[in-house]
C-alpha cells in the first residue's frame, strides 16, 4: 500500500466519507441568513479568478480524498451553477473511480436551462434549496426579489431529465417562513421529491443569528403531523444528517435536519473544500488548511494525500454539540462563511 492510502480516522474515530466542494463563492441570491445584500452589494469583491481552484486542481484533490475513504462528493457554492463550465468538472468527477454518489446543491434559479447538460455530464441527482412557496416570503428570503417560478421550473426540468431523487431544502426561521412549512410539505407530497426542513444555524458571522429564531425539529414535526400524519423511518445510511419521516398514507417522505436541537457531530464524516482550496473539517471552523499553496508549489499526489490525512487525523471538531450560551451571544470566535464552503 502506498503511504497514507486507506481508511483514515480522526481523534474521535470518525472516517472521512463525504466531501463537499465549493466551486464558487459567488451567488445570484442574497439570502439575508447567508449573504446579506447590505454587506455583499454590487461592489463586494469576491475571489479573483486566479484564487479559485481550477477543475483540474479540484479533480486532483478529490481523487486524494477518495483514496482516503471518501465515497460521496457534493458540489456547492455560493451557487455552483454560476461557475462557468461546471459540466466539465462533473464529467471529470463522473469518471473518477470510487465516487458512489455525485451530487450538487443549488438554489435552482438557473436549473431549468442547465439540468440537461448536468445530467449528460454524469450528475446523478441533486438538492434544490427552496425556503418557501409564498411569493412574498420567498422574495424576502432570497434578498433579490426573485419569484419561485424559475426554481419550480428548475425542479421540473431536473425531474424530466432524471436527476432524481430530488431533495428540497428549506431553512426554517421563526417569524420569517415558519408559517409556510406545511404548504411546502403539501406541495411536494406525492411527487417523489423529499422536502427537508433545516433548523436555522449560527453559521458564519453576519446573519445576526438568535436562538429564538430557531424552530426546533419537534415543532416542525408537530406542525406537519397535525395536518398530514407522519412516522419516523430508519436512516438511509449511518451519519445521515436528516431524520426521515414517511407519510402514514404512503405518499412519500420528508426530512428534518435538527442541527441545533439534536446535533449529529458523533457521526460527522464530512470534509469541506473551499473555493480557494482550503480544507475545513467543520462547518463552524474558523480556519482551514491550505491545500492550493502546496499543490501549486509542486507537491506530489502522495504529499497532498499525507497533508489531508494529517489534518483529518488531528480533527476533533464537534461544534454543534459543544455550542454554548457564550457562542450564541457575546463575542464569538470568527467562523468561515456558509457561501465559502457551501453548507
Ligand atoms: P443527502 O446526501 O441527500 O442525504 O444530503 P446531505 O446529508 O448531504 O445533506 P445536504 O447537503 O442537503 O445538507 C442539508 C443541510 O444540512 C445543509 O445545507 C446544512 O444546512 C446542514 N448540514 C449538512 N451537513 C452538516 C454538518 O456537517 N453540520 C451541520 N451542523 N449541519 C450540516
Ligand atoms: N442555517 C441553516 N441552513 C443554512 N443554509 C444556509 N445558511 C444556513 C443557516 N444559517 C442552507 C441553504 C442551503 C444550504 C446550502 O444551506 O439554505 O439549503
Ligand atoms: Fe446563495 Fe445559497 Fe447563500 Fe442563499 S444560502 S445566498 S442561495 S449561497
Ligand atoms: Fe460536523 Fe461540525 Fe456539523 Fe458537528 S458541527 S456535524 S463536527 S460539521
Amino acid at each position: 500500500m502506498r503511504s497514507g492510502v486507506g481508511d483514515i480516522r480522526d481523534t474521535l474515530g470518525r472516517p472521512v466519507r463525504d466531501l463537499r466542494v465549493s466551486v464558487t463563492d459567488r451567488c445570484n441570491f442574497r439570502c439575508p441568513y447567508c449573504m446579506p445584500a447590505e454587506i455583499y452589494g454590487e461592489r463586494y469583491e469576491f475571489l479573483p479568478r486566479a484564487d479559485l481552484l481550477t477543475f483540474e486542481e479540484i479533480e486532483r484533490l478529490v481523487r486524494r480524498f477518495v483514496e482516503l475513504g471518501v465515497t460521496k462528493v457534493r458540489l456547492t457554492g455560493g451557487e455552483p451553477l454560476v461557475r462557468r463550465g461546471l459540466e466539465d468538472l462533473i464529467a471529470r468527477l463522473a469518471l473518477a473511480p470510487g465516487i458512489r454518489d455525485l451530487t450538487l446543491t443549488t438554489n435552482g434559479y438557473l436549473l431549468a436551462e442547465k439540468a440537461g447538460a448536468l445530467k449528460e455530464a454524469g450528475l446523478k441527482r441533486l438538492t434544490v434549496s427552496l425556503d418557501s412557496l409564498d411569493e412574498d416570503v420567498f422574495k424576502a428570503m432570497n434578498g433579490r426579489g426573485f419569484g419561485t417560478g424559475p426554481v419550480l421550473e428548475g425542479i421540473d426540468a431536473a425531474e424530466e431529465v432524471g436527476l432524481t431523487p430530488i431533495k428540497i431544502n428549506a431553512v426554517v426561521q421563526r417569524g420569517v417562513n415558519d408559517h409556510t412549512i406545511v404548504d411546502l410539505a403539501r406541495r411536494f407530497k406525492g411527487t417523489g421529491h423529499v422536502v427537508r426542513f433545516i433548523e436555522y444555524m449560527d453559521v458564519g458571522n453576519l446573519n445576526g443569528w438568535r436562538l429564538d429564531e430557531v424552530v426546533a425539529a419537534e415543532e416542525i414535526f408537530r406542525a406537519i403531523d397535525a395536518e398530514m400524519p407522519i412516522e419516523p423511518v430508519e436512516a438511509n445510511y449511518r451519519g445521515e444528517v436528516a431524520r426521515r419521516y414517511r407519510y402514514r398514507d404512503g405518499d412519500g417522505e420528508i426530512g428534518i435536519i435538527a442541527s441545533v436541537s439534536k446535533p449529529f457531530c458523533g457521526d460527522c464524516t464530512r470534509a469541506r473544500l473551499s473555493t480557494d482550496g482550503k480544507l475545513f473539517t467543520c462547518l463552524f471552523a474558523g480556519t482551514g488548511t491550505d491545500l492550493r499553496g502546496p499543490m501549486r508549489g509542486g507537491a506530489g499526489d502522495d504529499e497532498l494525500r499525507d497533508l489531508i490525512a494529517g489534518v483529518w487525523g488531528r480533527r476533533d471538531d464537534r461544534y454543534s454539540e459543544v455550542r454554548t450560551q457564550e457562542t450564541r451571544t457575546g463575542a464569538q470566535p470568527r467562523k468561515v462563511e456558509m457561501y465559502q464552503i457551501g453548507g
